[in-house]
């Protein structure tokens, strides 16, 4: 293992203000997305909606790394350039989505665990031949009645480490990526408690597989009201909660925390992270950062509708969100949002 390597890349993903572009969406969860604004659903429709992301202009001043899935890290331009050297050559680095996808869980109702761990360290040694030099594994955690149970934190919390310790292995960094999804009526102190204790749990499992915790980039959930809490919160409490409960759990040797968005609208995503900086950047052993997929491109994707007519309006949609998350790294996002609403976006 190259430790140096693994530690320049995690830094990097974080430095200058900069975030993630999570593109990494499943081809069902592509294809659903698509469906819903009148987009075919085909390859082709899914590599020319990729081709409008990666040749936005200017997204290499906004976007450190974009995390792809393995149908578009093999596709190319219609001018045959590779994706991957798009990217590269506008100075993203550029990352994959390893994991298997959540399937139900023998013995857990309602729960889910990550799987794609078989044959994952030969997979790793091909991406990274390929360019390659981040990954990220997603584990879900849903949150109900009697849910999450242990059995479902553990299990997942260790899959997430064995994926972890194989990336460092392969010289790649890995995004670890536990989200406690913000459907139900939980109150914001109930997702801050089971927060916490998933984010325990992983970093006890990180601990025991030997993982350099230098070499990792932490992708987590906002601390969050259910969405259908009747106590919503506004911007500054959610801002505290999640702080508070990072502290707690997240060691002070992890570069970076780049937070998905999980449903919640483009400007509020950007308003909690601007919060967070603002109230806290001076006393956080961390940089705090995004790893956005439908808070950066909801727009976008609607605006392109698969027409080559509407790229450039696309394009400038989707560097004006990217843009807003750098400004709300900053502490410096203006746009003003009704501090308890909770619209979610599409899922
Ligand atoms: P969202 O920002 O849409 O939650 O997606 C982030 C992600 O990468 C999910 O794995």
């Amino acid at each position: 293992m190259n430790a140096q390597k693994l530690i320049d890349t995690a830094k990097a993903l974080v430095a200058g203000y900069k975030g993630l572009l999570a593109m990494d969406e499943s081809n069902t969860t592509c294809n659903k997305r698509f469906a819903s604004f009148g987009i075919p659903q085909t390859e082709e429709a899914r590599r020319a909606y990729r081709e409008m992301i990666v040749t936005t202009p200017g997204l290499g001043k906004c976007i450190s790394g974009a995390i792809l899935c393995d149908e578009t890290i093999r596709q190319n331009k219609k001018d045959g350039t590779p994706f991957i050297k798009a990217i590269t050559d506008e100075g993203v680095i550029p990352g994959i989505k390893v994991d298997a996808g959540a399937k139900d869980m023998a013995g857990h109702p309602g729960e889910r665990i990550t799987e794609g761990l078989d044959g994952l360290g030969a997979r790793l040694v091909e991406y990274s031949h390929m360019g390659v030099r981040f990954a990220k594994w997603r584990a879900v955690i849903a949150m109900g009645d009697g849910i999450p149970s242990r059995g479902c934190v553990e299990a997942n919390a260790q899959a997430l480490a064995r994926y972890a310790a194989l990336c460092q292995e392969a010289g790649l960094v890995p995004v670890v990526e536990p989200e406690v999804l913000m459907d139900g009526e939980h109150t914001l102190e109930q997702c801050r408690e089971v927060t916490e204790e998933v984010l325990r749990t992983v970093f006890n499992h990180l601990y025991t597989q030997r993982v350099m915790l230098e070499g990792l980039i932490l992708k987590p959930n906002m601390v969050l009201p259910g969405l259908t809490c009747p106590k919503q919160k506004t911007v500054d409490e959610v801002a505290d909660a999640t702080v508070t409960c990072l502290l707690r759990a997240v060691p002070a040797a992890v570069p970076g925390i780049a937070f998905l968005s999980g449903g919640q609208s483009g400007e509020l995503a950007s308003a909690r992270l601007n919060a967070m900086n603002v109230r806290f950047k001076s006393r956080l052993p961390w940089g705090l950062t995004f790893s956005f997929a439908r808070a950066i491109q909801q727009p976008s994707m609607e605006i392109w509708s698969g027409q080559d007519a509407n790229i450039a309006a696309a394009q400038h949609a989707l560097h004006h969100r990217a843009k807003c998350n750098v400004a709300a790294r900053r502490g410096e996002y203006q746009v003003s949002v009704k501090s308890t609403d909770n619209t979610p976006l599409l899922s």
